[in-house]
């Protein structure tokens, strides 16, 4: 009997991931996709699964958004009741979201072997809600898939050893196999300046306070090109909540699908950004990365010079701009070597068979 692996997903970086690997288990295993619809809206979801050619998830749990309390419960509910359903050997969870943390709680309860994908990443910032949800999934995980040395180091520091791989990053797999079709001509509806920032920004602690968003909003006003920004719906929401519009030299863009943002993301003279999965993408489609947070799970790329970490300090931004080289690709690919997925799914099979 082939491995069951029932796989959870819900948010717009996890699609992303799931899909290389979904596509290396096929011929190893059976797996049963469930949805919990943490993002609903199509340029957040649906989009995501025909751009990466991924089935439709098996069940989508339609769980929507809500308080961390509210949306975890109802997650935790569905997911045992699907879970309950298919009996899988184990259970597979990405990353650090809400889903992440109730596919990983309602399975361990269930004594189900938890399989977490980008085990071991930390920004050492509890306040953050991501981190408090990858420091339970990777505590009640038997297999711990980590992306980096740093994230093996991580979880040895907490007392993790057994069941973990270093495997690599799987959103590398999932960016090369989506190349041949990033390309700038996608983005001409938009109108868009030859040279421009890409920009995106969805952290609570940047976005949710009206103080903490108009600082950013002062960041990219000062910059000395326009800047091109994926609006993500938490973001649009606090805009309108506080009563804020854009600088006049922002070009607010809707939330992309994902080859429309990486398209915008190559074909820009730079990323700022304070998500996880774009500081990567942008290094590997050759652009450099300014990180608006003060500290990052990827501290690789910034050692190496990759990426400049500046928070929401103009100062910090504008001399990153002058300063930052576009980045090798020697020094990427030696971080994120490509086989990621496949790695994953050799690992599944050593440590559960
Ligand atoms: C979530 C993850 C975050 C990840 C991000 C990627 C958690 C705690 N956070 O943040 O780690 O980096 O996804 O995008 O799990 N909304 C819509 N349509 C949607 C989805 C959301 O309008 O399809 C709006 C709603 O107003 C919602 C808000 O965005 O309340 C926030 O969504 P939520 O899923 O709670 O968190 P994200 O900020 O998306």
């Amino acid at each position: 009997m082939p491995l069951s692996i029932l796989t959870v997903v819900g948010a717009r970086p996890q699609f992303i991931k799931a899909a290389p690997v979904s596509r290396a288990l096929a011929a190893k295993a059976t797996e049963f996709v469930v949805n919990t619809g943490q993002h609903y809206d199509d340029a957040m979801a649906t989009r995501f699964f025909a751009e990466l050619g991924m089935e439709t998830p098996d069940l989508d749990l339609g769980v929507g958004s809500g308080s961390h309390a509210a949306q975890t419960a109802a997650m935790l509910i569905g997911l045992e009741d699907a879970m309950n359903e298919v009996g899988p050997d184990a259970v597979l969870v990405y990353g650090d979201t809400n889903s992440t943390l109730a596919g990983a709680l309602a399975a361990a309860k269930l004594n189900i072997p938890v399989i977490h994908v980008e085990a071991g990443l930390r920004s050492f910032r509890r306040t953050m809600p991501e981190e408090v949800n990858r420091v339970m999934a990777d505590h009640v995980s038997e297999v711990l898939l980590c992306p980096t040395a740093t994230a093996v180091d991580n979880l040895a520091a907490e007392g993790i050893r057994n069941g973990v791989f270093l495997v690599g990053d799987v959103m590398v797999d999932a960016v090369h196999n989506v190349l041949p079709s990033v390309d700038a001509g996608r983005l001409e509806r938009f109108g868009l300046p030859s040279r421009y920032f890409a920009a995106t920004a969805h952290r609570p602690v940047n976005v949710d306070d009206a103080g903490t968003l108009r600082e950013l909003l002062g960041l990219f006003a000062a910059m000395p090109l326009p800047v091109a920004i994926a609006v993500h719906p938490r973001t649009q929401a606090a805009m309108d909540r506080h009563g804020l519009d854009w600088p006049e030299t922002t070009i607010a863009l809707p939330p992309l699908g994902y080859l429309d943002m990486l398209s915008l993301v190559r074909s820009s003279q730079g990323l700022l950004t304070d998500s996880g999965g774009l500081q990567k993408e942008s290094l590997l489609v050759g652009t450099r990365c300014i990180v608006l947070r003060d500290e990052t799970e990827w501290v690789e790329t910034v050692d190496a010079g990759l990426a400049t970490l500046v928070g929401r300090s103009t100062d910090k931004a504008l001399a990153a701009v002058d300063s930052l080289p576009a980045p090798d690709p020697g020094a990427v690919e030696a971080i994120f070597p490509p086989g990621a997925a496949v790695a994953c799914v050799d690992a599944i099979l050593e440590h559960l068979t």
